[in-house]
């Protein structure tokens, strides 16, 4: 899909499909009144082919409801769709994004080949030109890869219609959301590889040819170089496997960023997570190719960065292996000495994110990171604590959450806080090693898994992310496709992009 800018009337638009966004303009004391639907449009030529539709009752414009008309009266276009947002008092830039996923994965399956959507004049034109182009693109994301039956219906172009006066500054929007909307689904297609086909070693490759591509470092460390590291909590999990481990450092490192701070941005890649000898029950292993959506998010926010060139250091780590049972694996109850020098006890060898991030974290501040975030499908504990509408964040520092949260208000993505405590540390405590990698109980699951995280990560500022219950969507929705979601890639980008000079305004 090619996404571009224009700035004719929309009534005069020659397009297989003109967008036009709606809200509905009643105040929320009035919930039971009739909707007041406003067209997010002033051309009255559009507004007058919808007025029959609109004054019907038959469209309330409630948040990404859609309505056709075919050979709209007095336009160009064959057909005008309007699309809702909801309360007009309540509408904001994230509901535009997800709108925008709606119309395309609308569009799709009807024929459409172009489309024009009327940018509305709620927002900042920059703001409101990103949202757009990464709620189309992200909506047009199909996780459907290997079906031999697949009917592409791809949408050919897609324009944003903006004031000509307002041409500069929606180019640059326009541009970041394409950049940002992109990694997001590169992300989603490293996700939705089939562990088969999905190795570490695959892993590291693709790593290498998009650092290649957009050009960043990228160094690919095997098993002998994890041992002169002494990674063993890496290498306890990898021990059980065939495939060999690999280690994915890259770095970006622009000359005009100043020494500090370094970002470390480190991401768990277990490309197939079996349990380990702790085997899991088969409904819970069947999609476990996922569990690598931390690394393919931190390699996605790599690919935005290298293209959207903040000025600060950041590097990134991947932790990539299996979790196999074999005559190799590591058994419940191995005692492993992580490279911080900590020794683990392996209570039960499907805990196996936090061993690989343990020596993932402690590395990147071994090369200099001065602030880290992890983004990993870390726990089911998450999904029972939160559900499946916002992802797990935890925090050591308040300055480094506030970056976060600055972020998600770019990202419209939703995070809840949960505590990482000296209070629960006793849950990992060890009668036989320093630490064990499950919690004495079952209760507080995500924060024990965070608890043994922040031991290697000790007083450096830390944000961590547990996506596991939202990188994987079981059911379509009308913005986005069921499958690999690519969750935390927005955010990753904006809380780096926060600390670039010169908007940078604390360590
Ligand atoms: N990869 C899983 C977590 C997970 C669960 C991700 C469901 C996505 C969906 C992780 O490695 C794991 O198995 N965690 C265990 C920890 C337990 C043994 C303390 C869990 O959550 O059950
Ligand atoms: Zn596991
Ligand atoms: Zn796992």
């Amino acid at each position: 899909m090619k996404l571009d800018l224009l700035s004719s009337g929309p009534s005069t638009l020659v397009t297989d499909l003109l967008v036009v966004f709606a809200a509905d303009q009643n105040a929320d004391k009035e919930k039971d009144a009739k909707p007041k639907i406003a067209l997010l449009t002033n051309d009255e030529t559009v507004r007058r082919a919808a007025d029959r539709v609109v004054t019907s009752g038959e469209f309330k414009a409630a948040p990404n409801e859609t309505s056709l008309l075919h050979a709209p009266q007095g336009l160009k276009a064959a057909r005008l769709l309007l699309v809702g947002v909801g309360r007009a008092a309540k509408f904001s830039v994230h509901d535009l994004r997800k709108a925008a996923g709606t119309t395309v994965r609308f569009a799709k399956p009807r024929a459409v080949r172009s489309l024009a959507v009327v940018a509305p004049a709620n927002f900042d034109i920059a703001s409101t030109c990103r949202a757009i182009a990464e709620g189309a693109i992200v909506g047009d994301f199909e996780s459907d890869t290997y079906r031999t039956d697949r009917t592409d219906q791809n949408i050919a172009s897609a324009s944003i219609i903006v004031p000509e006066s307002d041409r500069a500054a929606a180019e640059t929007g326009l541009r970041e959301g394409i950049i940002v909307a992109e990694s997001q689904n590169f992300a989603r297609t490293l996700i939705n590889e089939p562990a088969n086909r999905m190795t570490p070693t695959i892993l590291a490759q693709k790593a290498a040819e998009m650092a290649e591509e957009f050009g960043l470092r990228c160094d690919i460390y095997g098993t002998e170089k994890l041992r002169e590291l002494k990674m063993g909590a890496f290498l306890g999990v990898a021990q059980g496997s065939d495939q060999p481990p690999a280690l994915i450092v890259m770095t970006y490192e622009p000359a005009n960023a100043p020494a500090e701070p370094v970002l470390g941005l480190v991401g768990k890649g277990i490309t197939f997570d079996s349990g380990g000898l702790s085997l899991k029950p088969a409904d819970s292993m069947e999609k476990m190719k996922y569990d690598m959506a931390g690394g393919a998010a931190m390699i996605a926010a790599m690919r935005a960065i290298a293209q959207l060139k903040p000025k600060v250091k950041i590097i990134s780590i991947i932790c990539a292996t299996e979790n196999m049972p074999s005559g190799n694996a590591q058994r419940p109850g191995d005692v492993q000495i992580a490279m911080s020098g900590k020794s683990i006890e392996v209570v039960n060898t499907d805990a196996e994110g936090r061993l690989v991030l343990a020596d993932g974290l402690f590395y990147a501040r071994q090369l200099g990171a001065t602030h880290l975030i992890d983004a990993a499908t870390l726990t089911g504990a998450v999904a029972i604590a939160l559900g499946q509408v916002n992802a797990g964040v935890f925090s050591n520092d308040e300055p480094a959450y506030a970056h976060f949260v600055q972020a998600l208000e770019t990202s419209g993505e939703k995070f809840w806080r949960l505590p990482v405590e000296d209070d629960y540390r006793d849950q990992i405590q060890s009668a036989i090693a320093d630490i064990r990698n499950t919690g004495l109980t079952r209760y507080g699951g995500a924060t024990n898994a965070a608890m043994f995280l922040k031991e290697f990560v000790e007083d450096t500022p830390w944000v961590h992310l547990d996506i596991a219950a939202l990188a994987w969507l079981d059911a379509d929705k009308p913005w986005i496709a069921k499958g690999p979601s690519g969750v935390a890639v927005r955010s990753i980008i904006e809380w780096a992009r926060s600390y670039a000079t010169p908007n940078s305004h604390e360590k």
